[in-house]
């Protein structure tokens, strides 16, 4: 399939053109380099040996989009513009609204016209709020979503829904078909160390920060509470590898494949593992002591939140293969590698 990839610079983005090539497909990529750079589009013609056409854009510019599906003939859209920052979303809702929301009305109005209505989409495990039970399965209730940013994404899978509701009221000969993939936390880094994850200023997500300790850009890690309700204290995540979301992608194309209208599946590795077991497993598989202190909580965050991925694996065949340790290795040879990210 030929595939245009929306913030295809960013860090999901980029491993999935990745492994999208691998498997054969060919890839387009639209980004306006907003939390990104064009290097990572470098280092994946270095991995891959392939340029993908590139239009420097934003998914609110109408017509870049006509333009991009004018010079191309676009099967499915893999949808990962927007921005992302949880705290920031809470200071600047109206941007977030703005681009995640009218942007995707804007993507989604020219796939239409376009004659092209296959999209995948970037959601989140934050969809499902404070969850009541783990591990979390689709089913389980949206909650409520404390931030903008959450806000946007379960705006998003409302829109995307609604449209694959319409077609089937409608009988529309050509349905939209539309996946929702709710991913829980990915961390790790290609395993050659060229693309990884690439924050401005100082990381809000525990990965990146442990990696700036250990590079000795920052002075040690803040924990954020030890008094939650979980084996010790700290809050619960399911980690998942970079690369194996990226695969997710591709397999998610055998939904769009076979007409799935909306489907919804979680992304995760079905186990969780806690901010001081992430801490203690980077410092034994790459060797470096990672000072911490114990501060308060983080506003809004809950104690623990895990996957159980087993739908996916059901219904496209895809589970996560690569373990803590992988995404520990990985993403420290990144960093390590890449101190300063893109930038030189
Ligand atoms: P990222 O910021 O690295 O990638 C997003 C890309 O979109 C960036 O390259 C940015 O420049 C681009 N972009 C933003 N707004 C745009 C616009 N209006 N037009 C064109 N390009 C635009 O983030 P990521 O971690 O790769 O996340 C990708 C997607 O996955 C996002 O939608 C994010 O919300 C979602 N997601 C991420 C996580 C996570 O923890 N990383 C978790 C759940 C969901
Ligand atoms: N944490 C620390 N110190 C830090 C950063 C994080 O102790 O410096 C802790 C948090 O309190 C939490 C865990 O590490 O217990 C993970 O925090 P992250 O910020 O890395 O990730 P979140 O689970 O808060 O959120 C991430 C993304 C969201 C996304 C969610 C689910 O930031 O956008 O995963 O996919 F919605």
């Amino acid at each position: 399939m030929n595939i245009l990839v929306t913030g295809g610079a960013g860090f999901i983005g980029s491993h999935t053109i990745v492994e999208l090539l691998k498997a054969g497909h060919s890839a387009v990529c639209v980004d306006n380099l907003s939390n990104s750079s064009s290097r990572a589009l470098s280092r994946v013609a270095e991995l891959t040996g392939a340029e993908v056409p590139f239009y420097e854009a934003d998914i609110r510019d109408r017509s870049a989009l006509e333009k991009i599906f004018a010079d191309h003939s676009i099967d499915c859209v893999i949808h990962f513009a927007g921005l992302k920052a949880v705290g920031e979303s809470v200071v600047k809702p109206w941007e977030y609204y703005e681009n995640n929301v009218a942007g995707t009305l804007t993507l989604v109005d020219v796939m239409r016209r376009s004659g092209c209505k296959n999209i995948i989409f970037s959601s989140s495990a934050t969809v499902y709020g404070d969850p009541a039970v783990v591990p979390i399965t689709e089913d389980c209730p949206r909650g409520v979503c404390t931030n903008p940013y959450g806000k946007t994404k379960s705006m998003q899978e409302d829109i995307l829904s609604d449209l694959c509701a319409a077609d089937k009221k409608t009988g529309d000969p050509r349905p939209w078909n539309v996946v929702l993939l709710r991913y829980f936390n990915p961390i790790g880094a290609h395993p050659s160390g060229l693309i990884g994850e690439d924050p401005s200023g100082i990381p809000n997500n525990l990965m990146p920060y442990i990696t700036q300790v250990a590079v000795g850009k920052l002075e040690k890690l803040h924990v954020f509470g030890d008094d939650y309700d979980t084996p010790d204290g700290t809050g619960v995540r399911d980690y998942i590898h970079v690369v194996d979301l990226a695969r997710g992608h591709v397999k998610a194309l055998a939904a769009i494949e076979r007409g799935c209208g909306v489907a919804v599946y979680n992304l995760g590795t079905g186990k969780g593992c806690s901010v001081l077991e992430l801490v203690k497993a980077f410092e034994r598989v790459n060797g470096i002591k990672i000072p911490y202190t114990i501060d308060p909580r983080r506003p809004g965050d809950v104690a623990a939140c895990w996957s159980d991925p087993g739908k996916a694996e059901r219904e496209l065949g895809w589970r996560a293969e690569l373990g803590i340790e992988d995404m520990c290795r990985d993403s420290w040879n990144w960093q390590k590698n890449n101190p300063n990210g893109y930038r030189e």
